[in-house]
């Protein structure tokens, strides 16, 4: 998968700086979340996953910390991402996928991610959301 931070020469400042850090990035996943638990119209979303979503918060936040260009958290606590495969356990369909972008670009613009880069990430997130669709429909 394309990380938002892969581009052909180094960006100063990378997309992780500009979303203001780790703190930026977990205020994003935590508005996300939150945004699942709350709206019904993330209600099919909320139901693919547990009860808790304590490990599901810190799991997307380190991920999302590396795929933006900050530190490896994830890869250095669990190894290679297979985001794919991590995520074959769940029945990810069209619905689904919409309802995570959905979600996720609403908090993009919730926590007023600067419109040129929610922009950008918006276009990689949903290439990646599609790619992890398991069944039809
Ligand atoms: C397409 C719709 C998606 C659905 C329905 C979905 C659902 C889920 C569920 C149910 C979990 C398990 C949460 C837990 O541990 O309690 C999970 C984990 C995770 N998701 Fe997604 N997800 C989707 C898309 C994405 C996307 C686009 C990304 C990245 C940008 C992502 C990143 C992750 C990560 C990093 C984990 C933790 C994996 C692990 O180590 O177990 N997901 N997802």
């Amino acid at each position: 998968m394309t990380a938002a931070a892969d581009e052909p020469s180094p960006e100063t400042p990378t997309p992780y700086e500009r979303i203001g850090g780790e703190p930026g990035v977990r205020t994003l996943v935590d508005r996300f979340y939150d945004l699942m638990d709350l709206e019904p119209a993330y209600a099919v979303l909320r139901g693919v996953h547990g009860s808790d979503l304590a490990s599901a918060r810190d799991k997307l936040c380190w991920f999302l910390c590396g795929w933006l260009g900050g530190p490896d958290h994830y890869v250095q606590r669990f190894g290679h991402p297979r985001l794919r495969a991590r995520h074959l356990p769940f029945s990810i369909g069209s619905v689904e996928r919409d309802q995570w972008l959905a979600c996720m670009f609403q908090a993009l613009r919730e926590c007023e991610v600067e419109p040129a880069l929610a922009e950008r990430l918006e276009k990689s997130l949903f290439d990646t959301a599609d790619w992890m669709r398991n069944r039809p429909g």
